[in-house]
């Protein structure tokens, strides 16, 4: 199985059209390809009601159960949007750089845990690591932190800092070295099974080359996944990888 996760951030959808768009050549896709989308909170409901067989993802939850937090959402509340929400986005570079710690990332995951929704975990290095020739040592931080009190995510997508949004992704020799790093560490959990996905600039155009690195099991998409033509497309090319 392979999988493919739409992460729509902060962005405005036209849910109907993206929907058009992507029911135009998904038809063709057989059920090798597990599709994901994390649309923003007040979407998910639209969502359901538009793809009733779609599993969607939340881009975040709150580290609270309930009560005066401004802006945040319960993972509770997440839990009562839709039943086809399962998983929750955790560690997004995006939200760590606005604070999110490895201990708020673990007290995140056991509020999702609670409600049964699993963590689609996100680790990666900025351009600054990768270039002092850091990147193991800061990937494993981030894993050994998130493992600890017997945590364990259903996906670790690595998603170097540098490569998103940038169009232009990691090439394949940086994303074999970092996933090796990641299956190593796996393997000494006993944790090898977990899918490894891979995000920054992900698009049709070079999904194949990405797809070739021998350890991954799928793709975190940002940007190319706004259209849902685009994105149909980049799981067509997929199949074939
Ligand atoms: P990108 O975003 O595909 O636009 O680079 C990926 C992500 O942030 O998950």
């Amino acid at each position: 199985m392979k999988y493919l996760i739409a992460n729509w951030k902060m962005n405005s959808i036209d849910i109907e059209e993206w929907f058009k768009g992507f029911n135009k050549f998904f038809r063709e896709i057989k059920n090798d390809v597990e599709v994901i989308v994390c649309p923003s909170y007040v979407d998910i409901v639209k969502c359901s009601q538009q793809a009733p067989n779609l599993i969607m993802a939340a881009q975040d939850v709150s580290i609270h159960d309930d009560g005066p937090f401004t802006g945040q959402i319960s993972a509770l509340q997440l839990s009562r949007t839709s039943e086809q929400l399962k998983y929750c986005l955790l560690g997004h570079s995006e939200v760590r750089s606005k604070g999110d710690t490895n201990s708020l990332i673990r007290i995140k995951s056991k509020k999702l845990e609670a409600f049964k929704i699993n963590s689609i975990l996100c680790v990666g290095e900025d351009e600054n690591v990768l270039n002092k020739g850091e990147r193991e040592k800061f990937l494993l931080d981030q894993l050994d932190s998130y493992f600890q009190e017997g945590l364990c995510p259903k996906f670790i997508a690595y998603e170097p800092i540098w490569a998103i949004g940038t169009g232009i992704p990691a090439d394949k020799k940086n994303i074999d070295e970092a996933l090796k790093i990641i299956s190593n560490f796996l393997k000494e959990k006993k944790q090898e099974k977990i899918p490894l996905l891979y995000g920054g600039s992900v698009s049709s155009k070079n999904v194949d080359e990405i797809m070739s690195s021998e350890l991954l099991s799928g793709c975190l998409v940002g940007n190319a996944s706004l259209d849902g033509e685009e994105f149909a497309r980049i799981a067509k090319n997929f199949r074939r990888c």
